[in-house]
């Protein structure tokens, strides 16, 4: 079974010096690895100023490579055009994923990467249970399908999907 990390460092390593934009990249857990791994730009977009800093904080020897920036990843102002896109545990909460993903696919010129939950009886009803029951908050599911269909109606040629436990993670490549 694939394993996002590394399946996220093994795409980066196609690039040379790779511009990569983490969508949703919380702390920047993957960009420390990428940037380790000779990225010549990490930007993470985040809602979340707490995330952020703590990105701050990991990411700091890093210098002018990384771009920490507070905002909806839709509407946030992300200049120029990146090689890969990563948005790993980031589309269980979105509730429109096709406006998200044709975003991606107007930023990135080379690959993007992205991690779905499925719908699994085993942990499906607990997960609802404790995110939109007790939490309040919405999340989704998705089929092999319907992902293949995001990707290719935001420009993507080629989707690969590596099924797991409790989703997929999937290479979408322009
Ligand atoms: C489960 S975390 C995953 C963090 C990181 N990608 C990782 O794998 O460690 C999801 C992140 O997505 C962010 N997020 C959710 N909706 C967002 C949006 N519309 N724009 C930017 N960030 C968003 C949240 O603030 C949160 O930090």
């Amino acid at each position: 079974m694939f394993n996002r990390r590394e399946l996220a460092l093994a795409v980066a390593r196609e690039f040379d010096a790779p511009a990569v934009l983490d969508v949703g990249g919380g702390s920047g857990r993957i960009g420390e690895p990428i940037l380790d791994a000779g990225a010549s730009r990490y930007v993470d977009i985040d809602l979340s100023d707490t995330m952020l800093d703590l990105a701050r904080e990991r990411l700091d020897r890093f210098g002018d490579k990384v771009e920490l920036i507070q905002g909806d990843f839709l509407t946030a102002d992300l200049g120029a055009s990146f090689d890969l896109a990563l948005a790993l545990g980031y589309f269980d909460y979105i509730e429109d994923a096709g406006a998200h993903i044709r975003r991606i696919g107007e930023l990135c010129s080379g690959a993007a990467v992205a991690s779905f939950p499925r719908w699994t009886w085993t942990k499906g009803p607990i997960r609802k249970l404790r995110y939109e029951v007790i939490n309040n908050c919405p999340i989704y599911d998705y089929t092999g399908d319907g992902i293949s269909a995001l990707f290719k109606n935001a420009g993507f040629t080629r989707v690969e999907l590596h099924p797991g436990k409790s989703g997929f993670l999937a290479v979408a490549r322009k």
